[in-house]
């Protein structure tokens, strides 16, 4: 339950991407959030707030004129009581009021009284989208703080396509999610490696692990979360790229090695995840290999790869770099050596038995300090508690 808790106003402007807002209710209160509803006159022609009200268990306010509020100030009550008021669709129209301050419905009103962060999706069409009113709208919103969410780019509703689309249900619920999370490395940029590695033998063939990447990528969302731009260098994995991270496919070791140089030189902190490769291929066949009686099964001969988190730390002016050991037994000792060779200041240890391939993991956190075992809990949330971790060594380094 990410959203324990937490009360809502979800303000619902007119347009045709209310319907999603009403998968949004069920997502938001299915992670807990009391979540209550007000709507636009115009967004009552889309969905009825009958909708809204048998998803929200609650009744839905569209008029400030509302009897049911005993001292009338409807606008006030309800943002006094919220710890984030989402407007998801914010049409064109919508957000051109909220950036000159106009309050002449419910909605605009409880915005413009409001006493918490305001949250907006924006919808609609690609032209209104770019046009100059609506940019400098939106550049006017943020520089009052509001945050912004999306648009997607893509299909329209009316047949267009470009960027204005309402980000998914799921998409939102992630950002709320985030936006209640500490901002402990705004500012940073964190660079990660992700996932197993792919090293060919021929064209259809090659060595390769079990990772399915799903710690990285909770790493790279947690740090995303806390507020750091991300860069994540992924191996070949099944998994969707958090939004808001910026990824980059590999798959061998060595685009992995050549990619995190490319990108290392700005980063303030480098987490490698990934399970890389010990070993290659040393001469991958440009052919499918055959087989046949007459032939004898034939030889691989490996090379070893470059280790890619220990060159990064041996760089004259290191990020802080962390790195990832992944352990059958004798975790204390193989991780504390692993760290002293690697020559880094924080290592996390995990037993294979506890996290590969699943959704939970038991970690061990071993830095200068000592050891700090972290008790087994979903990946995401260990992903937090290692990125508060971060911080507090980044806070360190200063
Ligand atoms: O040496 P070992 O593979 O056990 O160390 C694990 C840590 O080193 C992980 O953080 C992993 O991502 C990193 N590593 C690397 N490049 C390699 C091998 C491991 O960055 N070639």
């Amino acid at each position: 339950m990410e959203l324990a808790g937490k009360r809502i106003v979800l303000g619902v402007s007119g347009g045709i991407a209310a319907y999603k807002a009403a998968e949004l209710v069920r997502l938001l209160s299915s992670e807990g959030a009391s979540v209550q509803v007000v709507m636009s006159e115009a967004a009552t022609h889309f969905v009825t707030p009958v909708t809204f009200q048998a998803l929200s268990g609650k009744p839905v306010f569209t008029d400030q004129w509302d009897r049911r509020v005993a001292n009338n100030m409807a606008h006030i009550d309800l943002s006094r009581e919220a710890d984030a008021l989402l407007v998801a669709p914010a049409s064109a129209d919508f957000l051109a009021k909220v950036a000159n301050g106009l309050a002449d419905d419910l909605l605009t009103t409880l915005v413009l009284a409001r006493d918490c962060r305001l949250l907006v999706a924006p919808a609609m069409n690609r032209q209104m989208w770019e046009n100059p009113a609506t940019c400098r709208n939106i550049a006017s919103l943020r520089a009052d703080g509001v945050d912004i969410l999306g648009p997607a780019c893509g299909d329209q509703a009316c047949g267009e396509t470009g960027p204005g689309r309402m980000l998914e249900a799921a998409e939102i619920l992630a950002e709320m999610i985030a936006h209640f999370q500490p901002k402990s490395l705004a500012g940073k940029r964190v660079l990660l490696t992700a996932g197993p590695t792919f090293e060919a033998i021929d064209p259809v063939r090659g060595i390769t692990n079990l990772s399915t990447g799903k710690m990285g990528y909770a790493i790279a969302r947690a740090a995303c979360e806390a507020g750091a731009q991300v860069t994540l260098v992924s191996g070949p994995v099944s998994l969707p790229c958090p939004l808001g991270v910026s990824r980059i496919e590999v798959s061998s070791a060595l685009q992995m090695h050549a990619e995190v140089h490319r990108q290392v030189a700005s980063n303030d902190v480098f987490i490698a995840v990934a399970a890389v490769a010990d070993y290659r291929p040393a001469n991958p066949s440009a052919q499918k290999i055959k087989k046949g009686a007459q032939l004898k099964p034939p030889t691989i001969e490996l090379v070893q790869n470059p280790d890619i988190l220990a060159e990064i730390a041996a760089l004259r002016a290191p990020p802080l770099c962390v790195g990832f050991a992944a352990e059958s037994e004798n975790l204390h000792k193989y991780a504390e050596h692993k760290r002293r060779s690697k020559n880094i200041p924080l290592l996390v240890g995990n037993l294979i038995a506890d996290g590969f391939g699943g959704d939970d993991n038991t970690l061990i956190l071993f830095d200068d300090d000592g050891a700090h075992p972290l008790a087994p809990a979903p990946k995401l949330q260990l992903a937090r508690q290692l990125v508060n971790r971060i911080a507090v060594l980044l806070g360190r380094r200063r």
